[in-house]
């Protein structure tokens, strides 16, 4: 009989802090290469965010509305601790250039340390969205610059709603 292979469950963690279009390419391009993929959004308190866990979650999940695959979650703790628990064999993450490869690495040596059994996988970002970062665009649209195209639409009108209420936030 031929060997039928397991379904293989993804994990995508981040901040989110919002979503971007480069997190929505490299979601879409997840969920082809795995059978389930669960986009997931770190509850850091330490962390000032923008957005509130509920908030980039909503966020996210009108934005992966479409992938049948894709699963919304939240996260706290040690990351393969969670991914474990959710049965993730795979943890993906995205390059968008040097600078982030060396963080990337310290922390793929450490999560293969605490559970060898999981794997990080690494894909390219797309060249058009190899720039794009939440902090970047959060800047940009304080200042008054153009984002679109970088977000969702749907991320554009949240961020507007948020800097009306308080122009001081960063
Ligand atoms: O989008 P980000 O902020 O680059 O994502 C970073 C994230 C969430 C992947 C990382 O901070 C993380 O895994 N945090 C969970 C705590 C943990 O497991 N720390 C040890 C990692 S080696």
């Amino acid at each position: 009989m031929a060997h039928q292979p397991s379904p293989v469950t993804a994990l995508y963690p981040g901040s989110f802090d919002p979503i971007t279009n480069g997190h929505l390419d490299l979601i879409r391009r997840s969920s082809v290469l795995f059978d389930k993929l669960i986009v997931s959004v770190l509850d850091n308190q330490a962390k000032q965010p923008l957005f509130s866990v509920s908030e980039r979650m909503e966020m996210l999940g009108d934005a992966v509305r479409r992938f049948d695959n894709v699963e919304v979650d939240s996260f706290n703790g040690l990351l393969v601790e969670y991914a474990a628990a959710r049965g993730a064999r795979v943890i993906v993450r995205g390059i968008r250039a040097i600078s982030d490869y060396e963080f990337e690495l310290q922390m793929t040596h450490m999560n293969r340390r605490l559970r060898p059994g999981i794997e990080t996988v690494f894909l390219m970002a797309t060249e058009a969205y190899s720039f794009v970062s939440s902090r970047l665009v959060k800047e940009v649209f304080r200042l008054g610059g153009d984002i679109s195209g970088l977000v969702p639409p749907m991320v554009e009108s949240r961020l507007r709603s948020r800097f009306e209420e308080n122009p001081r936030h960063t």
